[in-house]
């Protein structure tokens, strides 16, 4: 992509920040964030280059999106990415998840910006019979708030973009892992080790096993595909197979050089995480794959990679 103008909402986050990084090379972009989940350490050192433009503000508040200009594309990755709260706040999810995209969306009517690339979530499906998960499967039962969400966000996109001629891209992404990341179950392992290097607290009854995808892959497949549609769709991004949550309790401690550690199950509430969470994920990614798009790793090396990257950048904190 290049020569556009592009606003990314959530560009202070993991993959909002990776997502700066790579399009300030060739485009004009402004980034917003609420910094509600994240400060600005990784959008600040994007700040130096000329492409790009960061304001913090919410894209609940009209006034403050109406401000903002028109835009080639939008790229809205701004959420509540905290999946395991939703039972005890599942409003919030609402919030931030649904009623933000209609404010982005509003927006996008308001300001005549006609594209947008929306990161979605394998959530949407719930516990589907059907592994790996092919974008038609139905129908969608999600078991979280989040799920919910997102596939509210989906609809109204689906919605404005037949109302108002938008070309939207949807991205059901299976578990993102890599440089940037402040949150799941990598960030979670190692900050437990630091803390106590004998056990592990592993949440759930350690049968889960989902696809990860490492954020460069991520990045590089939502720009491939946005580029190559012409119209509204839906693509699953992931990759093909899964890694236990025990694999990458190991890929941890192995870069930890931690031996001998002792893995404590919670058991959690049916054996998974957290309620809310769904114990296996796979998405299918025939279509990813049939539009072109080869990711450059597969789940268990983008964990590995992802584990020695997230432990680099801790060190380098400390
Ligand atoms: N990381 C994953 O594995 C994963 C998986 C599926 C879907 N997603 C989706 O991808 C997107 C990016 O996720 P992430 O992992 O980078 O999460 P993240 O929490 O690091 O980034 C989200 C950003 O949105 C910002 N934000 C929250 N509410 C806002 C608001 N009202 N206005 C403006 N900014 C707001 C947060 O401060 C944060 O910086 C999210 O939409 C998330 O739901 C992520």
């Amino acid at each position: 992509m290049k020569n556009k103008k592009i606003l990314i909402t959530g560009a202070a986050g993991f993959i909002g920040s990776n997502m700066s990084e790579v399009l300030i090379q060739d485009n004009e972009v402004v980034g917003i964030d609420n910094l509600s989940n994240v400060d600005d350490r990784f959008v600040k050192p994007l700040s130096k280059n000329r492409n790009f433009v960061f304001r913090k503000g919410d894209i609940n508040d009209p006034a403050f999106m109406k401000d903002l200009g028109t835009f080639d594309l939008v790229i809205h990755l701004a959420a509540n990415s905290d999946v395991k709260g939703g039972s005890s706040d599942p409003l919030l999810d609402f919030r931030v998840n649904a009623q933000g995209t209609m404010g982005v969306l509003e927006f996008m009517r308001l300001s005549d910006t006609a594209q947008i690339a929306f990161a979605s979530s394998s959530t949407v499906y719930g516990e589907a019979a059907q592994l790996p998960t092919p974008e038609t499967y139905g129908p969608y039962l999600p078991i979280s708030s989040y799920g919910a969400s997102k596939m509210a966000g989906e609809g109204f996109i689906a919605a404005y973009s037949h109302y108002y001629g938008f070309k939207s891209t949807m991205f059901r992404f299976a578990n993102i892992v890599g440089k940037n990341s402040t949150h799941g179950v990598i960030f979670d392992f190692i900050h437990k080790l630091k803390k106590d290097s004998k056990s592990l607290e592993i949440l759930g009854d350690g049968t889960q096993r989902k696809s990860y995808m490492h954020v460069t892959d991520c990045v590089g497949s939502i720009l491939f595909v946005h580029e190559k549609l012409s119209k509204t769709d839906i693509v699953n991004l992931g990759n093909a197979g899964t890694t236990p949550v025990t694999r990458i309790a190991d890929s941890v401690t192995r870069a930890m050089h931690l031996e001998n550690v002792k893995y404590r199950f919670t058991g959690g509430f049916e054996g998974r995480g957290w309620k809310g969470d769904v114990k296996v994920a796979e998405l299918s990614i025939s279509k990813l794959s049939s539009l072109g798009w080869k990711n450059s790793m597969g789940s268990d090396a983008a964990v590995d990679k992802a584990v020695s990257e997230t432990l680099a950048q801790l060190s380098s904190k400390t």
